[in-house]
C-alpha cells in the first residue's frame, strides 16, 4: 500500500497544502502567496498573514487532495509545521491539521519547519549520511551536520542577521520591492564587485555568520553617496554585497564539509534559490570529489508543504506523532 501524507505550511506567508507519496514523490504541492498584501509595508505583517491563511487553509486542502487525485480514506497521515514561524500564522495550520486528523482519525506529525528545507533534496535524490545542510532563509543561517535521519546538529550559525534577511533589508535601502532577494540577484549578474564589502568572519575558526557589518558598510555607503549628491551604481552594489554573502556562505561552508567527513551538501531555504550561490557551490564542491552537492529546483526552495511532507515521512516511520494538544512554537529549534 502507497504511503500518502496530506502535508501543511503555514508558518510565514505562504498557505501550502501537498500530497507526497513514500516521503519521494510530490502528488500535489499547491502554494497560495500572499507577498502581494504585504508588500506595500515592506515586509510581512503577521496579522495579515494570519488572516490570509484563514482564507486559504480549506481551499488549498481541497485543491491538494483534488491535483492528487487522493480521496481521504487513502491518507496515511497529515502532517503540519509545528515552528518556527509566527504565532498566528502556525496556528491556521496546526489547528486545520488537527480538525483533519481528528474528523478522519489520522495519525498527526509536527514537523520543524527548517527540518522540512532539509529535505526538500529528497526530491531530488536521497539523502546520504552524514550529510552537511548549510540552510539559508529569511530567518536562519546555519550549518547544520546530519549523522542519520531526523538528527541534527548545528556546527555554526549566524551571530546576527540571516542571509535572506540581509538582502531583504539592503533591497529596502535600494527601494526593491520585499522581498528582494530575486532581484538582487538578477542586478547582480548584471554588475560586478567594484565596491568591495567586508566578508566578516570569513578567516575565523568557527562555521558561524555575521551579516550585520555588511549591512551597515552597504547603508553607509550609499547614504554618505547620497549626501555628496555622488551616483552609485545599483548593479554593482547589488554585484558587491552579493559576492561579499557567497563569498562567507562557500568559504564556510566548504571547510566545514572537510573538517566533517560527509558525503552530501544540501543547500536548502528561499536563498538557496539565488543563482549566484548555486554557481559558486557548484564550482567549489569540484574541490571535493567525494562530495554529492544537492540543491533543490527553484520551486522547493522557498516555502512549501511538499517539503514538509518529505520530513514527515520519516518521523512516520518513527512513530513520532502529537495529539490534540499539540502546539506552535515559533522559536522551535532542532
Ligand atoms: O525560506 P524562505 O522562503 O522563507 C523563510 O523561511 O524565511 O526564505 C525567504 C528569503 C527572503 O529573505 C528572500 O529575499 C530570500 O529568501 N530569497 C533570495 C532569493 N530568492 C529568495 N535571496 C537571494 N537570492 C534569491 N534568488
Ligand atoms: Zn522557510
Amino acid at each position: 500500500m502507497r504511503e500518502l501524507i496530506l502535508a501543511i505550511e503555514s508558518s510565514c506567508d505562504e498557505t501550502s497544502v501537498a500530497v507526497i507519496e513514500d516521503g519521494a514523490i510530490i502528488l500535489s504541492n499547491i502554494v497560495a502567496s500572499q507577498i502581494k498584501s504585504h508588500q506595500r509595508f515592506g515586509g510581512v505583517v503577521p496579522e495579515v498573514a494570519s488572516r490570509h491563511h484563514v482564507e486559504q487553509i480549506t481551499l488549498c486542502i481541497e485543491e491538494a487532495l483534488a491535483e492528487a487525485d487522493v480521496s481521504i480514506d487513502e491518507l496515511s497521515a497529515v502532517a503540519v509545521t509545528q515552528g518556527p514561524g509566527l504565532v498566528g500564522s502556525l496556528l491556521i495550520g496546526i489547528s486545520a491539521a488537527k480538525a483533519f486528523a481528528w474528523a478522519h482519525n489520522l495519525p498527526l506529525i509536527p514537523v520543524n519547519h527548517m527540518a522540512g528545507h532539509i529535505y526538500a533534496a529528497r526530491f531530488v535524490q536521497p539523502l546520504i549520511f552524514p550529510l552537511m545542510a548549510l540552510l539559508v532563509s529569511g530567518g536562519h543561517t546555519e550549518l547544520v551536520l546530519m549523522a542519520e535521519d531526523g538528527s541534527y546538529e548545528i556546527v555554526g550559525e549566524t551571530r546576527d542577521d540571516a542571509a535572506g534577511e540581509a538582502y531583504d533589508k539592503v533591497g529596502r535601502v535600494l527601494g526593491l520591492p520585499y522581498p528582494s532577494g530575486k532581484e538582487i540577484d538578477r542586478l547582480a549578474h548584471i554588475g560586478s564587485d567594484t565596491y568591495h564589502f567586508p566578508r566578516a568572519m570569513i578567516h575565523e575558526d568557527n562555521f558561524d555568520f555575521s551579516f550585520s557589518g555588511l549591512k551597515s558598510a552597504f547603508i553607509n555607503l550609499v547614504h554618505n553617496a547620497e549626501q555628496r549628491g555622488e551616483e552609485l551604481s545599483t548593479e554593482n552594489l547589488a554585484a558587491s554585497f552579493q559576492a561579499s554573502v557567497i563569498d562567507v556562505l562557500v568559504s564556510k561552508t566548504l571547510r566545514a564539509c572537510q573538517e566533517y567527513p560527509v558525503k552530501q551538501l544540501v543547500v536548502a531555504g528561499g536563498v538557496a534559490a539565488n543563482q549566484g550561490l548555486r554557481q559558486a557551490l557548484e564550482e567549489a564542491v569540484e574541490q571535493l570529489p567525494d562530495l554529492t552537492l544537492v540543491i533543490p529546483p527553484l520551486r522547493l526552495c522557498g516555502d512549501n508543504a511538499a517539503m514538509i511532507g518529505a520530513a514527515a515521512h520519516v518521523e512516520l516511520a518513527k512513530n513520532h506523532f502529537a495529539d490534540m494538544s499539540l502546539n506552535a512554537v515559533p522559536s522551535l529549534a532542532f
